[in-house]
């Protein structure tokens, strides 16, 4: 497959093999992917904390209300902010953002399945991964990347492509 057609043919995933878990060398292949994502004047002001264990696992289900998949996926990656490191105010959103993008292309080149869960800008998400994670004020957490082995083939859309979204030279 091209990567072309992975970027075409990425879809969330929501259902897993219940219990199969990533190896340790795939996990790190995904982040390396992450970490090569574009930012703001090369700033790279992300951090990610890779959950494998069932009772963060567990935690993690009672305070996101549309993760519940997490306990059969078997893992996941929470993309963090380092307000420390980022360019300039906000920026680490949109790094973090093309980080999180990453991972998920990564994850289906590698036959792997993924979905973004979203938790920056949801104040009360934030706080609870903040507290869960016990995050100092300088890491903000912005989504969890569920990750594992994909139990059903994803449906593919109908062409997204949509010509009215395109404007050429003026909007
Ligand atoms: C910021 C953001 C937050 C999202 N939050 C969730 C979520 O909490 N739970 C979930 O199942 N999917 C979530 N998604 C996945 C979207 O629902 C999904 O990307 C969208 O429906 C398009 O489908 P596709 O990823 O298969 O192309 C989120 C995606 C983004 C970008």
């Amino acid at each position: 497959m091209s990567s072309y057609d992975d970027l075409l043919t990425r879809r969330s995933v929501r259902s897993f093999v219940p219990g199969k878990k990533i190896s340790s060398e795939d996990m790190k292949k995904l982040l390396r992917a992450a970490m090569y994502a574009p930012s703001a004047r090369n700033c790279q002001p992300w951090e990610f904390i890779v959950v494998d264990n069932d009772d963060v696992i567990r935690e993690i289900s009672g305070v996101h209300p549309y993760a519940s998949f997490l306990k059969d996926a078997g893992q996941a990656v929470v993309v963090c902010g380092n307000l420390e490191e980022q360019y300039d105010k906000d920026y680490w959103t949109v790094d973090c953002a093309a980080a999180a993008e990453n991972l998920l292309l990564a994850c289906h080149s590698l036959g792997l399945g993924a979905c973004w869960c979203g938790i920056y800008p949801n104040q009360e998400r934030i706080e609870a991964f903040t507290r869960l994670f016990d995050l100092p004020a300088h890491i903000k957490p912005l989504a969890l990347v569920v990750i594992g082995y994909p139990r059903l083939e994803a449906r593919q859309p109908s062409d997204r492509f949509n010509e009215t979204k395109v404007h050429y030279n003026k909007y």
